[in-house]
């Protein structure tokens, strides 16, 4: 298949342009690089052999959105662009309310002109809000998140359903993300957040490096086993595989409209996360507890039977291999990718 990848640039977006490129599929990237660096793409094709074609579009911009969609004439969507931190959504909701959902838009109406007929989104666990039981399964609602940027998810899932309704032919996979980490075993693209990090491993791994003077972890007295609260990693290459399988279901799934959670299935908690790091590294890390941070949830992680049974696609890789894997690339490239 011709596949158009939005925020191809991006963490999850680059690992998957490899994977798609690797099964033989041709890409287009659209990315603007507002949080990504071009040179990922040269990355990409030194790993896979090839390059994905590359158009810089701004995806809020309807009419250069059509005409990239012309252009690209692709078989199937990956949409990954969009703003994504949790904190920065909060003090700037409009910002993210207007481009996570005018760039959807631009892209819905672009695919319907030219016939594009399958898509798979960049969905998040955080759809699932505060009082899903854990683990997270698919049929759950009402949806709702607890933060502007996880509203623009659940807003942007159920615009997609309503205008699939109304599209015969229009196939979508909704893809909820759990906590996506680590690098490509190359240690060649792996995370590269610009400014202070925001999640967890890529603070550990700066951290590590000399980048930061020490972790701070948020929290120690949650109702868990240590304390800590737990989260379900997932290594963005099972990631990367699990949007390869997504689209290759998305003419045989059971709706339209579906749904699926992308997650080992298991959690881990911040000190183990944080001691595997460490152990990977060969000595202590610095690291003082800090009160919690406002928001967290203290523990969920993935009902993985929907993704296992449908799509055929597990998680395989091990939160050694996700911290293997992260310290390689940030050893490699300390600074992240060149500017
Ligand atoms: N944590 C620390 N110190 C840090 C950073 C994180 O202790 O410096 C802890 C957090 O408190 C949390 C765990 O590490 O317990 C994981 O935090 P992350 O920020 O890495 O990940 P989150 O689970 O908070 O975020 C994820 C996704 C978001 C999504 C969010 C919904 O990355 O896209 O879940 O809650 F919106």
């Amino acid at each position: 298949m011709r596949i158009l990848v939005t925020g191809g640039a991006g963490y999850i977006g680059s690992h998957t342009v490899v994977a798609l490129l690797e099964r033989g599929h041709d890409v287009v990237v659209a990315d603007d690089f507002s949080n990504a660096r071009p040179a990922v793409l040269d990355r990409v094709a030194e790993l896979a052999g090839r390059r994905a074609a590359l158009e810089v579009v701004d995806l809020t911009d309807a009419g250069r959105t059509d005409a990239v969609v012309a252009a690209a004439a692709p078989d199937a969507v990956v949409h990954f662009a969009g703003r994504k931190a949790v904190g920065e959504s909060a003090e700037r909701p409009l910002d993210y309310y207007r481009t996570n959902l005018d760039s959807t838009f631009s892209l819905l109406a672009a695919m319907e002109r030219h016939g594009v007929r399958r898509l798979v989104y960049s969905s998040s666990a955080t759809v699932y809000g505060d009082h899903a039981p854990v683990p997270y399964v698919e049929t759950y609602e009402p949806l709702a998140a607890a933060s502007p940027y996880g509203r623009t998810k659940v807003m942007t899932e159920q615009v997609l359903a309503d205008v699939a309704a109304a599209t015969p032919g229009l196939r979508v996979a909704l893809l909820r993300y759990f906590n996506p980490v680590g690098a490509h075993p190359s240690g060649r693209m792996g995370e590269d957040p610009q400014g202070v990090p925001n999640n967890l491993m890529p603070y550990v791994a700066q951290v590590a490096v000399g980048r930061r003077e020490r972790l701070a972890i948020f929290g120690d007295d949650y109702d868990t086993p240590d304390g800590t609260c737990l989260r379900d990693y997932v290594h963005v290459l099972d990631l990367a595989e699990g949007h390869v399988a997504a689209l290759e279901h998305l003419d045989t799934m059971a709706t339209p409209v579906r749904a699926f959670n992308l997650g080992a299935g298991r959690g881990t908690s911040v000190r183990e996360l944080f001691d595997a790091f460490c152990a990977v590294v060969g000595r202590p890390l610095p690291h003082e507890v800090v009160a919690r941070r406002p928001g967290d949830l203290p523990a969920y992680w993935a009902d993985t039977t929907r993704a296992a049974e449908e799509l055929g696609w597990r998680a395989r890789r091990t939160i050694d291999d996700m911290v293997a894997d992260t310290w390689r690339w940030q050893q490699a490239n300390p600074e992240g990718y060149p500017a």
